[in-house]
């Protein structure tokens, strides 16, 4: 199959790897590299979705007006690579105005848990079910399975940021560059992961280091795993991309972990890292899991009270 990814043809053993079959009618990724990168670094991928009659900016207009309001956001595309914080102007229209103008509205429109509409659930698992064979050796059953399209207006930029899923991130038109890099430090990916899991947003303070470029054009794609720091930079015409995310017992695991740990530094004690001991990490998890299950049952009696 070929592969439409020049600046990595040579470079990236995800490419340049000997590619022995298709793992589906929709994705086409090298089965032994994905085993040996996935949950660790990143992958350039191909599809077969660039065609497909659901992904058109009209049947993603019809989306964003289906969907619940909470789950669309549309922002001023026009800004910096990087934005500390969670504030970034935004036009006064709903987000189906937004995507029948994105040619002029200098925006970029996310659609969030594309899967509560069913035909689109479906395609979220036609991508994932042949996959999750070989996911599921490393880190177990892909669940939390979530589905994000991003319309974007030229030359729009998404800030440096990272994300705690899993993801393919799928190019259907236009032209983007994926930049995947690393945290400046060991110390910097706890703090801002820390920050994170205890209710902060996922942009980050400063740009990655170490960023390698994916360009990608329709019918490209690139598996990020979780929590690498990356931003967007689209291409000079409107971009449509299709954000396949899941989640693992391992990256629960490690939220839990983090979450812990915000708690512990809240009350002013100086917790180890994740990974730092198994053990002071599960009894972490069982902290965090029985406060939250408390928590559902303060509520609940507190509900029949009233
Ligand atoms: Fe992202």
């Amino acid at each position: 199959m070929p592969i439409a990814c020049p600046m990595h043809r040579f470079d990236d053993p995800a490419i340049s790897a000997p590619r022995t079959h298709d793992l589906s009618d929709l994705l086409d990724i090298g089965p032994s590299t994905f085993a040996d990168r996935y949950g660790s670094a990143p992958i350039a991928v191909r599809h077969h979705l660039v065609d497909h009659p659901l992904l058109t900016v009209e049947r993603l207009a019809e989306l964003a007006d289906e969907l619940p309001a909470e789950k669309t956001e549309h922002n001023l595309g026009n800004i910096s690579t990087v934005v500390a914080d969670a504030e970034v102007p935004s036009l006064e229209v709903s987000a189906g105005e937004v995507a029948r103008t994105i040619e002029t509205s200098q925006s970029w429109l996310i659609l969030r848990n594309i899967e509560l509409v069913p035909r689109y659930k479906a395609l979220l698992d036609a991508c994932l079910d042949e996959v999750e064979p070989i996911a599921g050796r490393k880190e177990g059953p892909m669940g939390g399975r979530e589905g994000f399209v991003f319309l974007s207006a030229p030359n729009s930029i998404t800030p440096s940021h990272f994300d705690p899923e899993h993801n393919f991130l799928l190019q259907i038109r236009g032209t983007k560059t994926m930049n995947v890099g690393e945290f400046q430090d060991e110390a910097m990916e706890h703090r801002e992961l820390e920050r994170y899991y205890g209710g902060g947003h996922s942009n980050m303070p400063s740009e990655p280091r170490a960023i390698v470029p994916y360009p990608l054009e329709p019918g490209d794609g690139v598996y990020v795993p979780p929590h690498a720091p990356h931003f967007v930079q689209n291409g000079p015409a409107v971009s449509v991309s299709l954000s396949i995310t899941w989640r693992t017992p391992v990256t629960e695991r490690r939220a839990l972990a983090y979450q812990a740990n915000a708690r512990l530094r809240r009350m002013r004690l100086t917790p180890k890292p994740p990974g730092t001991s198994p053990t002071a990490d599960r009894v972490k998890e069982a902290a965090v899991l029985t406060n939250r299950a408390l928590n559902r049952r303060i509520k609940r009696v507190r509900g029949a009270a009233n």
